[in-house]
């Protein structure tokens, strides 16, 4: 698991008035809406005895109450009231806890998980036709799987799949005829454009059917963004019809992925049709989290060298590049075996911008331990076996 990027921790709708418990990078956080309608995100833990600050509630002062001894901690992160000492007395400097930097976008709270200053950090992907009404009919849906995130991304880019994995989309005996026709890579995301030859379109009342003829060449653009692990998958269906799923994928711990799915559909733009469109798009995440799930090892191999790949596997080459390049020369992995040995005896949190920014203040808890980067360019290992395939 990184650290230093954006991730969706929850849907917006679903912070209103109350606190909100979410989970992002085996961490605990608290979510809470201020009086202007900002959200705000802190670490789950009160520095005074540890209570849940999720389980409390939201106060005049704009800050969240610890369910306690009510110690009042604002949008900053910072204690403003102990109501054991009384009003107006003041509160020791050590008595602040992490708050992330939160950004609003396409119905989903991202939070900023590390402790780069603001022009450091990569972007939220793109997604216009979220925004685009007029053209564009949005629906969403969730998805949790017990995986490891970089397995979950590698499947949602990875074309290959879907003449065996998904009925919908391809046939068996015709695996030999889809192709990526073109790619490329940045240094944190990823795109590439690819031919399908699948089955007609099921659903909506048989409407579908006359949508696309069978084995027509059907056109798909997969798309990844270290940012959020988002997937980006833009289906031309035919000539008058397109459809992007666009999901984010929130690492929750080192075993659970949670999706944030969005769909958008540019034809059949009436309420009618979403529940089909939902439907549809959870059954390509269980058909795949049966595979997924049982993936071995658990997590992605740290090398290319212990795996083979073959030409048309080259743009989860590309992911795993761009993961490798900040684990080995940023050093934004998580080093979760470091922080075993403390299991239920101490909490470690992911240092906030504020750690970086005031490097003179005392915590009360230390941050999570980085794997240490290589300090030398990457083994250039080949993306590929068989350049000729
Ligand atoms: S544990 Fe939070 S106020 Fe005491
Ligand atoms: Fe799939």
């Amino acid at each position: 698991m990184l650290t230093n990027l954006w991730y969706v921790a929850e849907w917006s709708a679903t912070v209103k008035d109350k606190p909100v418990k979410a989970r992002l990078l085996g961490q605990n956080l608290v979510l809470f809406r201020d009086k202007s309608g900002q959200v705000n995100c802190l670490s789950d833990i009160c520095i005074h005895r540890g209570g849940s600050l999720s389980n409390g509630w939201t106060t005049e002062r704009d800050c969240v109450a610890c369910p306690y001894h009510g110690w009042e901690f604002d949008a900053e992160g910072k204690v403003q009231f102990i109501p054991s000492r009384g009003e107006g007395s003041d509160v020791p400097d050590r008595a602040r806890i992490d708050a992330y930097p939160v950004e609003e976008r396409y119905g989903m709270i991202w939070v900023f998980m590390g402790d780069l200053p603001a022009e450091e950090r990569y972007p939220i992907p793109p997604f216009p036709e979220f925004d685009d009404r007029e053209n564009w009919r949005p629906v969403e849906a969730e998805f949790t799987w017990n995986a490891d995130v970089s397995r979950v991304v590698e499947n949602g880019i990875d074309i290959a799949h879907t003449s065996f994995v998904h009925p919908g989309f391809g046939y068996r005996e015709m695996a030999d005829k889809n192709h990526m026709v073109k790619m490329q890579r940045d240094e944190y995301s990823g795109s590439s454009s690819c031919v399908l030859y699948p089955p007609p379109m099921k659903g909506n009342a048989g409407l579908m059917r006359f949508a696309r003829k069978d084995k027509a060449e059907t056109h798909v653009h997969p798309a990844f963004y270290l940012s959020g692990h988002c997937v980006r998958l833009h289906i031309q269906v035919n000539s008058w019809m397109e459809m992007i799923i666009f999901d984010a994928n929130s690492p929750v711990d080192e075993n659970t992925t949670r999706s944030f799915v969005v769909q958008v559909r540019n034809f059949f733009k009436w309420g009618m049709f979403d529940k089909g469109s939902v439907k549809r798009t959870l059954k390509v995440f269980r058909e795949d989290a049966a595979i997924v799930e049982a993936l071995s090892p658990h997590y992605l191999p740290q090398s290319l060298e212990a795996e083979v790949s073959v030409e048309q596997d080259k743009f989860m080459g590309a992911w795993r590049r761009v993961l490798r390049t900040h684990i080995e020369e940023k050093g934004w992995k998580i080093d979760s075996k470091a922080m075993a040995p403390y299991l239920d005896e101490k909490v470690f949190t992911v240092a906030s911008p504020g750690r970086r920014a005031n490097p003179h203040l005392r915590w009360a808890l230390d941050p999570v331990p980085l794997v240490p980067p290589l300090g030398q360019p990457l083994n250039v290992v080949p993306d590929v076996e068989d350049k000729q395939a």
